[in-house]
């Protein structure tokens, strides 16, 4: 197959978006070369799912005497392992650790970023040949340049994020990324390892026909989120409603389409998980600096997810996100439901 070179890769693209900015140091297109480099790995590990039944499950030991470690596990390491070695990074938080981790070495005290991710998005769908996804979050450090990152780096509010992405492992394999310049989407050409341009300056559709939320829940979903479910599913002038739903269970993936088609993506507080499901600084965060860049919204139903201030690593909160039209008619009803309590 002839090159197309009037096709940008990954670094091509990210190092012509750095000149535009004189003082760059190259260090965020680094840091996203490392992202990059990791997800490569990951994507590989994906492929080798359905295998797992051949090679062994975990905790068990495989045909070559090796312990075989759960695909979250593994993306958790590729993704330490890639970050710690590379100069942009100085230090992480991520779903699969307890704490966050400072690299506290010479070359990463001196790195300028630190970065939050949830390593495999949709586990669940592992096992069941459904796209998963990894989703990151990168922010400045707070902290003093020369020594050792904190906790204050990493508990920034959302609207300090310099960039933030996620790597859809579907029917192909996808890296979006955002700045505050835009959304551009790369697909992973496998013969070459390379990622290559081919979504740029992605723009959320103002409207959209898809809803995306859990119904198995809807009883345990607050008063205002029910209506406006209901609304989704009824004939209205305005809306031109019915809505399509779609819930894939891999937020990554419902958020993907919804971005691209036009539509609105739900985690709502329940009567169990009163404090929501989905975790705010490696879930909800990077996602909403996206879908906002992309001309969409996200809220936890009362704020911008963008301005909850952060007060612990695994932190939950209820998640809104999507079309700004769809956004707009589902705050209709929580207002209302405000106005009446008030
Ligand atoms: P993770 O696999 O990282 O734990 O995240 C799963 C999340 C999210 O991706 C998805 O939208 C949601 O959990 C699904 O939850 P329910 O099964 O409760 O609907
Ligand atoms: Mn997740
Ligand atoms: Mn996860």
């Amino acid at each position: 197959m002839a090159t197309n070179r009037n096709i940008l890769t990954l670094d091509e693209f990210t190092i012509q978006e750095m000149r535009a900015f004189p003082r760059a140091t190259g260090e965020l297109a680094g840091l996203l070369r490392d992202v990059a480099l990791a997800a490569k790995r990951i994507n590989l590990e994906v492929n080798k799912a359905g295998l797992v039944d051949i090679f062994g499950d975990e905790g068990t030991i495989n045909v070559q005497g090796e312990e075989v470690k759960k695909l979250d596990v593994i993306a958790n390491d590729q993704f330490m392992g890639v970050l710690r070695h590379g100069i942009s990074c100085a230090g992480i938080g991520s779903e699969e650790l307890d704490d966050i981790v400072i690299f506290d070495d010479p070359v990463s005290n001196n790195a300028k970023y630190v970065c939050l991710f949830d390593p495999l998005d949709g586990s669940s769908n592992i096992d069941v040949n459904v796209s998963i996804g990894t989703i990151f979050s990168v922010y400045k450090r707070v902290s003093e340049l020369g020594k050792p990152a904190t906790e204050a780096d990493f508990l920034q509010q959302g609207n300090k994020q310099v960039a933030a992405g996620y790597i859809i492992y579907g029917s192909s394999t996808m890296l979006v990324y955002a700045t505050k310049r835009g959304v551009n989407g790369f697909t992973l050409d496998q013969s070459i390892g390379e990622y290559l341009l081919s979504h740029a300056n992605i723009k959320c559709p103002e409207a959209g026909k898809m809803y995306s939320v859990n119904h198995g829940n809807f009883f345990t979903y607050e008063q205002p989120v029910k209506e406006y479910i209901t609304a989704c599913q009824k004939k209205t002038k305005d809306t031109g409603g019915p809505y399509t739903q779609r819930y894939i269970g891999s937020m990554v993936a419902d958020v993907h389409r919804n971005l691209i088609k036009g539509g609105i993506f739900m985690y709502p507080t329940t009567t169990e998980k009163p404090k929501g499901k989905l975790r705010l600084l490696y879930e909800c965060n990077p996602l909403a600096f996206i879908v906002e860049i992309a001309g969409g919204k996200a809220t936890n139903g009362v704020i911008r997810i963008l301005d909850v201030q952060p007060t612990a690593l695994h932190q939950r909160t209820a998640m809104y996100i999507g079309s700004l039209k769809m956004m707009e008619e589902l705050e209709g009803y929580m207002d209302a439901d405000q106005k009446i309590l008030s």
